[in-house]
């Protein structure tokens, strides 16, 4: 497993690119000022991957603080590595392809690092979910050969819903991403995924906010003079994972980046991946999903 020392340390995705070992979420953080400062003050202190989505209605305020970060600092464009994610109403080959270059329009960029489909299957596609995902695969696989996508991947797909991509596709998904928190490690399919050349990006690292009120958790955080949140972080970087936190508070911001100047135990590290009554939400059957 590559061992990674900083913010800006990247791991290498099956194509050759590389991706920076910890994304800056920004799932609920409003359009506007709320994610545009959010944005701005993640790569100030030094998070040079965000992580947004079509859904999350935030694109052109992600666009716009990269593009003003970018011209503070006069960094090139290749320097920042910026993932956005199909919607579950777009799938489906032309639909994906009209959604890929609204996506490059809204953040008002050439090319978009990672791409991503963000369920594998949609309510509105239901009856044909593997038929529409292989469509929206081949729009990704033209838009990727065009230098438009410079990496493809998926969310919250399971081993069933990548068996079923991989009877079409010509280039295979070079990331997963999904729910990786303190109770819910997803060994398997973490494993599944990688066993198939895939990078682990492990989405609500803080259980979307509610890992904070865990007795063990205080504890740990306690034992090792850091926070609930740089716990869990570490916790997701030790397993290999690539965490994805999210804040809009410059404070957060700042000390979820300050995790790489201590090591969780692996008797530590077991009791995290089993912690019992996290309190955190259960992941989501995509199977299920009322979307
Ligand atoms: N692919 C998918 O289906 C999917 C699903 C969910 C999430 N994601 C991605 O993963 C990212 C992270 O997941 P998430 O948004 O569910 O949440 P998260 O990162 O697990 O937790 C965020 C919550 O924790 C709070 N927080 C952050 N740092 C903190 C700190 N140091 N101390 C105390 N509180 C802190 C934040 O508050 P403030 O913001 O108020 O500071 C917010 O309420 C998302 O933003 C998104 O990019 C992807």
């Amino acid at each position: 497993m590559v061992k990674v020392h900083s913010l800006t340390d990247t791991y290498t995705l099956s194509n050759g690119t590389q991706i920076p070992c910890i994304g800056f979420g920004t799932w609920q953080s409003a359009d506007g000022d709320e994610c545009y400062n959010a944005v701005i003050a993640a790569l100030r202190a030094g998070y040079r991957h965000i992580d947004t989505a079509t859904a999350y209605g935030n694109e052109a305020s992600v666009g716009r603080a990269i593009h003003d970060f970018l011209a503070e600092t006069e960094l090139p464009r290749k320097q920042l590595f910026i993932t956005t994610k199909l919607w579950n109403e777009d799938h489906g080959y032309e639909n994906t392809q009209a959604a890929i270059e609204k996506s490059l329009e809204s953040l008002k960029l050439d090319y978009i690092d990672l791409y991503l489909i963000h369920w594998p299957n949609p309510l509105k596609f239901r009856d044909h979910w593997e038929e529409s995902n292989a469509g929206s695969w081949k729009a990704m696989e033209e838009s990727y050969n065009a230098g438009k996508l410079k990496a493809l991947g998926v969310s919250n797909f399971c081993e069933r819903h990548l068996d079923a991509l991989y009877k079409t596709a010509r280039i295979k998904p070079m990331v997963n991403q999904i729910k990786l928190c303190p109770g819910q490690p997803q060994f398997e399919l973490a494993s599944f995924s990688r066993k198939n050349g895939m990078i682990v990006e492990g989405y609500s690292p803080l259980g979307t906010g509610a890992i904070f009120a865990n007795e063990d958790m205080k504890r740990l955080a306690q034992k090792y003079n850091r926070s609930i949140a740089q716990v869990c972080i570490r916790w997701s970087v030790q397993q290999g994972y690539l965490p994805l936190p999210k804040s809009v508070t410059p404070e957060r911001i700042a000390e979820n980046a300050r995790v790489f100047d201590f090591e969780i135990t692996e008797d530590d590290c077991s009791t995290i991946a089993q912690l019992k009554d996290s309190g955190i939400k259960l992941a989501r059957n995509p199977d299920e999903a009322p979307f």
